[in-house]
């Protein structure tokens, strides 16, 4: 077993050992992620036999539920979410090890029970005062519970207490800083996980090795044979019910700032020195302190939004999100945000990269497609005849894999070309790419390595990036104008533009 006493940086990817036991304190347990992710994640570590039979789950949250009753609810979220318990044996064990503790954020006596709980089952688990801390807690309820877990001195071993914070980090750079101040006052940066599932994607992962382990790519990854980059993460659905926080958030919030940054930087970064987190960590900083928005005094040259209105999914209408239950009817809240950066280094100067998010897209797809330059002699182009530049797409979700288009010529006497693609699936492995990532950071955070969470300095930095246009569209002066796209389509038309103005046109997914 890897001791938890160990430094914690020094336990790195290639890793396999299994954690020591600890005792997992979910804040903020009555929400779904806990039922939908966070427990399953950790059973399903537990039928792998990644981690140990002790591990020990505490769910905290106001709500007055008996350990009983939160197993039930554990079991019927296993049911809804997994299609059930398998094996039942098992989960009669593992549910065992789950317990309840109802408490207020706020209220330093729930913390002083929570801990009496802990040391009681450190006695009876055998998890040797082990303790992760998940704070799966509406945003603005991160600053207190910090300082209360702080106060009550239960962060206070940084080998033997770490803290996980969900996305997203702060609001604005502003925000991003004040946590960040509240955490370094009570913990250690080795203590701290910051969260961002797409980092846990084997996809996300597979940038590092695609781009590290292959030696041809390296040469042709920079200005001179890169055209420009496109980042694109859609999504079908539209805002749930999950209203109350996406009001406040909105599609830059929630995804451009923090998993479409985390895909920018594996692209966009230098090859680290070592694959452990502080030098991977350390070199998507550097590249996003090397970013900004392609133009920060004209918005419209670099950043866009957008908001969907009514329109048709899979034969089916559905409403604009102003008529989304729980949404302002005036709502300016951007369900859609494109934006084009440019980076200030050697490698990538004068190459822009464009990103865009959206809710009720036509269709759920995440990809990175590297563009590479047009051949410098245009001998096959005719009137009658396209040669197209050459495309490496990375599919992120689904169908996850790479694919290379190139020029062929078609058979028969003249020289036709056509684009084709070389493609890799990773269905091919016959082992599904794992896109929901919990179990994958558990285990890093339960080993020790911060790899694939984002480091204080990175979120900060990632703000910094977007600084510019949230301070205009936050602004009260803003004037309102969030242009729209139906639902069931791509981009608002000024969106199309970004990229026409340019010459290029969004890659059609
Ligand atoms: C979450 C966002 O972080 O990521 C959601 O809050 C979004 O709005 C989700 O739907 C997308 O995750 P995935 O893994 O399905 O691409």
């Amino acid at each position: 077993m890897v001791s938890l006493l160990e430094n914690p940086l020094r336990v790195g990817l290639q890793q396999q050992g299994m954690p020591e036991p600890q005792i997992i304190i979910i804040f903020g347990a009555s929400g779904d992620l806990t039922w939908r992710k966070l427990v399953p994640s950790l059973y399903k570590l537990r039928k792998e036999r990644r981690i140990p039979p002790e591990t020990t789950i505490v769910g905290v949250a106001r709500r007055d539920w008996s350990h009983e009753y939160f197993r039930e609810q554990m079991r019927k979220g296993m049911e809804e979410a997994h299609g059930g318990v398998h094996p039942e044996e098992l989960w009669q064990d593992f549910s065992q090890g789950l317990f309840y503790c109802s408490g207020n954020t706020d209220n330093p006596e729930d913390y002083q029970k929570l801990n009496k709980l802990l040391n009681e089952l450190d006695q009876k688990r055998g998890t040797r005062g082990n303790r992760m801390y998940y704070l799966s807690l509406s945003p603005n309820l991160f600053p207190e519970a910090i300082k209360q877990l702080g106060t009550a001195k239960m962060l206070e071993d940084p080998y033997k207490h770490r803290l996980v914070i969900e996305k997203p980090f702060g609001r604005d750079l502003a925000s991003a800083k004040s946590l960040n101040a509240i955490v370094q006052k009570y913990c250690k940066e080795n203590q701290v996980y910051r969260i961002d599932h797409y980092l846990g994607k084997d996809t996300v992962q597979n940038l590092l090795v695609f781009r590290f382990a292959n030696a041809i790519f390296e040469p042709l990854w920079n200005r001179r044979f890169v055209d420009h980059v496109q980042i694109t993460v859609a999504e079908t659905v539209g805002v749930e019910d999950r209203a109350g926080y996406y009001e406040s958030s909105g599609a830059l919030r929630d995804m451009l700032q923090n998993h479409l940054m985390q895909l920018y930087c594996m692209t966009a970064m230098e090859v680290p020195n070592a694959m452990d987190a502080e030098s991977i960590r350390t070199e998507k900083v550097k590249v996003l302190q090397a970013t900004r928005l392609a133009d920060v005094n004209n918005l419209d040259l670099s950043a866009i939004r957008g908001q969907y209105s009514a329109g048709w999914m899979k034969g089916k209408q559905v409403p604009g999100y102003r008529d989304e239950p729980g949404v302002q009817p005036g709502s300016t809240t951007p369900t859609f945000v494109a934006m084009k950066f440019v980076i200030d280094n050697w490698r990538w100067q004068g190459v822009p990269f464009y990103l865009r998010t959206g809710k009720r897209m036509p269709k759920k797809v995440s990809e990175i497609s590297i563009h590479f330059r047009e051949v410098p002699s245009r001998i096959f182009q005719s009137a009658a005849q396209q040669v197209n530049a050459n495309v490496l797409a990375m599919r992120i979700q689904p169908n996850e894999g790479i694919s290379l288009r190139f020029e062929v010529k078609m058979p028969g006497a003249d020289f036709r070309t056509r684009s084709v693609d070389m493609d890799f699936s990773y269905g091919s492995f016959g082992i599904e790419a794992t896109s929901d990532a919990y179990d994958r950071l558990f285990l890093d955070c339960m080993m020790g390595d911060q790899t694939l969470f984002t480091r204080g300095d990175e979120v900060e930095a990632a703000w910094q990036v977007v600084t510019p246009a949230l301070s205009v569209w936050d602004a009260p002066s803003d004037p309102l104008l969030v242009p729209t796209y139906e639902a069931g389509t791509w981009e608002p038309i000024e969106a199309e533009l970004l990229l026409n103005r340019d010459g290029r046109r969004w890659r059609r997914l």
